[in-house]
């Protein structure tokens, strides 16, 4: 049977990733695929020398439509990133009748439903595992290997970057900004770093784990975002003193009044193996009733562990080819006609958890017995408290405590009023605690 026909948009580090793997692993995959898959187009500004894989064997063009309208080619694989000119070439690709391949989290969490339903319609495939934490297969893992179950909860470090530098601030004793500036150096980091450390990125793969999850459409405007610039060595050394870990997670739960969608920095207990995950490494637990917890652990950036996620699916087109389009996975694990519209997303003031408090006293007496009380009088009670003789008779101690588990806004009252004292000095900064 003839090879099927792949064009690549972006021959970058997935991209070169992508050819090098099919090139390398050509006849295995053709054992797996029941055909050979070859890149006869490719989309790029510059082809650097020396590359790792043959390029003379691939039209390279500078237009993006020379590839996406190209009757020849039956699968489109996008690698430009962005949410513009990304899609707006799926979109023109689809409308030729090409399967998609992507690794563009942020178009799948903003602009998936509307790209879904134009799949649905022309009776194409649209597959982004790569989207994910990489290399880690956690899409399949999800929407196929636990298809049984009914899913309570995902929690995952899903940014490499931001999980990098926790670790390098954790186990170095570095500064934030020098470890950002080294991720950046390394590839790690997205094109804008912001979306790294503010939690954009990991909301971004958060929505796409969600929907698969429960059967709900994607929502991205909805994750609670939080990233880890307000986290200090204080915290870092607390963490560990207290025996937790610092990660910053994605998380999705389902609760009677809702589902969860929240990413920020988590205090984990040190005992968990995600807790132990660590660099730029990737980690997802998933909760689910019949199978219990289950972990997947790998890498979640970087030219060959997302190419193998971009080739994966690849296979499962080319497999799925010759399938009438309502017999195949659907694009959200679950039948989109049945996608819960309704459900609703909880606000972050009305989650329940842990916490961890950090404030800075003046040396008087009777501070600590006042934050004990306003805390009570919220009905939140506390499980640790640490605070260290002050090293000079003007300066303020700092107050840690860990609390019992209470719903968001019942804890934003008491920092209000605990700010709002003579004797504390500054803002309280918190981290929720999430023992997995
Ligand atoms: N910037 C991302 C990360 C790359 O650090 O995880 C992979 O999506």
């Amino acid at each position: 049977m003839n090879p099927v026909k792949v064009g690549v948009l972006g021959l970058g580090t997935v991209g070169g990733g992508t050819v090098y793997i099919l090139q390398h692993n050509a006849k295995e995959i053709a054992r797996r695929a029941g055909r050979g898959i070859v890149v006869t187009h490719a989309c790029a500004k510059e082809i650097k020398k020396n590359l790792p894989y043959d390029t003379d064997s691939i039209k390279i063009t500078e237009q993006l439509d020379d590839v996406v309208t190209n009757p020849e080619i039956d699968i489109v694989v996008e690698l430009i990133g962005g949410t513009t000119l990304a899609k707006e070439m799926v979109l023109k690709a689809i409308a030729h009748g090409k399967h998609v391949v992507t690794a563009n989290k942020a178009l799948i969490a903003t602009c998936g439903n509307e790209i879904f339903a134009a799949a649905q319609e022309k009776g194409v495939m649209i597959a982004f595992e790569a989207a994910v934490a990489g290399g880690i297969p956690i899409i399949k893992a999800i929407r196929e290997g636990l298809s049984a179950n009914r899913i309570q909860w995902v929690a995952g470090i899903i940014n490499g970057t931001s999980n990098f530098i926790l670790t390098e601030m954790r186990d170095k004793g570095r500064e934030f900004g020098d470890v950002l500036a080294e991720a950046q150096r390394l590839g790690y980091a997205e094109a804008d770093p912001t979306f790294d450390i503010e939690g954009v990125d990991a909301a971004h793969k958060l929505t796409i784990i969600a929907s698969i999850a429960f059967g709900i459409p994607l929502q991205f405007d909805k994750v609670y975002k939080e990233g880890i610039t307000k986290i200090t060595p204080e915290d870092v050394i607390y963490a560990d003193t207290l025996g937790y870990r610092i990660k910053h997670l994605g998380i999705t739960r389902w609760t009677d009044k809702g589902v969860e969608l929240r990413v920020h920095p988590t205090f984990i207990p040190c005992r968990r193996l995600i807790a132990n995950v660590d660099g730029v490494m990737n980690a997802v637990a998933v909760q689910a009733d019949a199978v219990g917890q289950t972990l997947y652990y790998g890498a979640g950036a970087g030219a060959t562990p997302t190419g193998s996620a971009v080739v994966a699916d690849l296979i499962d087109v080319v497999r799925a080819l010759t399938t009438d389009p309502e017999n195949r996975v659907p694009h959200l694990a679950f039948q989109p006609d049945s996608l819960l519209s309704d459900l609703p997303i909880l606000p972050i003031e009305e989650i329940e958890t842990a916490y961890y408090l950090r404030m800075h006293a003046l040396d008087k007496t009777g501070v600590l017995a006042q934050v004990a009380t306003i805390l009570s009088q919220h009905g939140i009670s506390i499980e640790a408290v640490i605070q260290k003789e002050p090293t000079n008779k003007a300066a303020s101690v700092p107050i840690v405590m860990l609390t019992h588990k209470v719903v968001e806004k019942h804890l934003n009252q008491a920092i209000a009023q605990i700010e709002a004292l003579e004797g504390i000095e500054g803002q309280v900064a918190r981290i929720r605690i999430e023992t997995l």
